[in-house]
Formats: C-alpha cells, sequence, structure tokens
C-alpha cells in the first residue's frame, strides 16, 4: 500500500489505518470471550497482510477491552513494524466516583494514568502517537505540555496530536506545547463532509451543500486548511458513515440513498469495490487525508484496501 510520511515525525505510514473501537466486543463489564479475541486478531492482522501499518486505539473503547484483544497479536505482527496510536480525555459517567458525570478531562493526571493503562493493556512500552480524543472546555495548555514533556522524557510516547479539535484549538495548544502536534483525527466522509465543504458554502445563503441534502450551517472553522498549513496529518474517522454510504438503511434520508447509488455506480464502472470508490474520495484530497476504517469484517477489510489502487480526478463522475 502506498505511504504517506506524517510530518514532523520520522514516521512512515500506510494511507489507510486500521481503527480498533470496535474489535473489543461490547462495552459493558464482563471480560473479553476467546470469541471476541479471536474475531480481534483475524481483522487486525488481515488489515497488516493488506499492507495497514497504523492502527488507531482509544483508553476507552470496549473500556479497553480493544487494547486488551489487540495485544493478542504481537506473536504475528513485529511491534517495530507497526505504527500503534491512542487517545485520552474522555471520561465515562461514575469515574472516579459513583455520580461522576460524562466528561472531557485533559488534566496531568488523568492524561498521564490514561497512558499508563494503554501501555498497560497494550502490552508494549511505548505509544508512536497520543491522541487528546476531544476538546476539553476546562484545557489548561500548561498542564497538558507538562503531560507531555514527562511522557516523552520517559519514551512512554514518541508523538502527539488530536482529535476533533478547531483550528484555534490547536493553536492555543501549539503555543504552550514543545512537541508538534503532528495529527488531527476529525469525523469526515462522504455524508459527513463538512469541514470540506465549510471552505465553499461559507458565506452563501442557504446554499444546500449536495444532493439537496438539507441545509446544514457550516462552521467554517477552517480546520483542514490549518492542518495543511501547519503540517498536520488529517485522519478521517468514520470514514464510510458507519456503512451508510455503502448499505443505506431502508429509511435513509434522500441524499444518502443518491450517495450511495453514486458510490455503487461508480464502483461498478471502474471495476472494484464501493468501499474503495468511499475511500478514495478522502484519499483525493491534496491535504494528504488518512481514513480509518471501522469495518471488523475480514472481507470488507479487503475490500477497503483497493482503495490504494483507484485514484479519482477532478468533476468524477466521468462521462
Ligand atoms: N476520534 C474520534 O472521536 C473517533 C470517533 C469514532 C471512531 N473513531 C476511530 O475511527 C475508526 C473508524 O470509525 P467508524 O467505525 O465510525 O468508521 P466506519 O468505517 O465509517 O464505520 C464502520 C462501521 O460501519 C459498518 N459497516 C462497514 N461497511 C458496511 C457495509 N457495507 N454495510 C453495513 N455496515 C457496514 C461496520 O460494521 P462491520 O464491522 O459489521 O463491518 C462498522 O460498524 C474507529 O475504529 C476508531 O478507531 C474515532
Amino acid at each position: 500500500m502506498k505511504t504517506y510520511h506524517i510530518p514532523q515525525t520520522e514516521l512512515s505510514v500506510s494511507r489507510l489505518a486500521y481503527g480498533c473501537m470496535k474489535i473489543g466486543g461490547s462495552w459493558g463489564p464482563e471480560p473479553l470471550t476467546q470469541a471476541v479475541k479471536d474475531a480481534a486478531a483475524k481483522a487486525v492482522v488481515t488489515a497488516y497482510e493488506q499492507g495497514i501499518t497504523l492502527f488507531d486505539h482509544a483508553d476507552i473503547y470496549s473500556r479497553g477491552k480493544s487494547e486488551e484483544a489487540f495485544a493478542d497479536v504481537w506473536s504475528i505482527v513485529p511491534r517495530d513494524k507497526i505504527v500503534v496510536q491512542s487517545k485520552c480525555g474522555i471520561r465515562f459517567a461514575g469515574d472516579p466516583y459513583p455520580g461522576a458525570p460524562h466528561r472531557f478531562d485533559f488534566s496531568y493526571e488523568h492524561i498521564v494514568a490514561s497512558v499508563e493503562g494503554s501501555l498497560r493493556r497494550l502490552r508494549t512500552d511505548y505509544l508512536d502517537v497520543l491522541l487528546l480524543h476531544r476538546p476539553d472546555a476546562l484545557v489548561e495548555p500548561e498542564e497538558v505540555a507538562r503531560a507531555f514533556d514527562d511522557l516523552s522524557a520517559a519514551g512512554k510516547v514518541r508523538y502527539f496530536g488530536v482529535s476533533n479539535h478547531t483550528a484555534a484549538q490547536m493553536a492555543l495548544l501549539r503555543i504552550h506545547i514543545d512537541q508538534p502536534i503532528v495529527i488531527n483525527q476529525v469525523q469526515l466522509s462522504l455524508l459527513h463532509h463538512y469541514l470540506i465543504s465549510e471552505g465553499v458554502v461559507a458565506n452563501i445563503a442557504g446554499k444546500p451543500a449536495v444532493y439537496g441534502e438539507p441545509g446544514r450551517t457550516a462552521l467554517a472553522t477552517a480546520t483542514l486548511d490549518y492542518c495543511r498549513a501547519h503540517g498536520i496529518l488529517v485522519q478521517a474517522w468514520g470514514p464510510v458513515a458507519s456503512g451508510q454510504v455503502l448499505n443505506p438503511p431502508a429509511d435513509a434520508a434522500p441524499h444518502v440513498k443518491a450517495t450511495a447509488a453514486l458510490v455503487t455506480q461508480m464502483a461498478q464502472e471502474k471495476g472494484t469495490t464501493p468501499e474503495a470508490i468511499a475511500l478514495a474520495w478522502l484519499l483525493r484530497h491534496p491535504a494528504g487525508i488518512q481514513p480509518i476504517i471501522g469495518t471488523t469484517k475480514p472481507e470488507r477489510i479487503i475490500a477497503s484496501c483497493q482503495a490504494d489502487a483507484v485514484t479519482l480526478a477532478r468533476g468524477e463522475p466521468l462521462p
């Protein structure tokens, strides 16, 4: 698979990444089962065999069980052949005391404890990349900087980034943090395209985005342009909108069905898979976007990786 160099790092990674959010089974308190572990290993090894070298985690995925399940692949996948990324900063309701609210937490203590938990579950000495999962309204950038310094000095995290952050939120962090912010992971797909379309529809009253989609206000946060200007890799989560781009439910909105029909038609015309078309749309963007695929099905992982062979032209679909 073709690769990206992550700017500001020594990392070279596959253009598609594999998202491990769903490999740990349920989000309840029950322990991992052997069946879930076996399916997780199959999905991860399939992705690796298809050429994927970046694996995305978070401390919260299935309450830690996704990271735990992933660790079983070390007998097959050499640690130094892949880039392992995890996230911190979301706390469940009830953590750490009964009645505590669901919230975001970028405190020094939470960041450091979260990384230590991830390393223990993943059975690895270091994370290649740590992302701050979702913006914390109470962020104190000096405290984040102290946590990053200590994690970096201890060799526990090589590089740092963010997720779901706006340009201004990244700019604020960058004032205080010595390490570069190398990634921003954001929701992006044919059906959730707002960070791309905002710059096109900004300040045009009542302009529908695509296919008569009911008007959604673009925030015009200039997040993608900020990432391009500052050498921050954009990762796209939800790249097939939970399968809606490929297999829309019967009651889906007209613009969803129209998008899926076009994706299917283009896949037939180009002799490839619908997954490949949906992901190639993201790969076409000159920012160099890295889709993070989230399917747990080996056959869908293989179908997704066909995107690497598809290059969409300007103005697709072509006559
Ligand atoms: N930073 C964040 O805030 C954030 C948020 C969410 C996710 N993420 C990361 O991004 C990764 C991908 O996110 P995602 O899971 O939302 O991405 P996605 O790839 O858009 O969606 C994957 C989901 O769609 C289903 N699916 C795939 N193909 C399908 C088809 N043809 N028909 C019907 N359903 C289909 C999959 O089910 P099957 O497994 O059955 O194929 C799976 O449940 C996650 O694993 C995680 O690492 C990050």
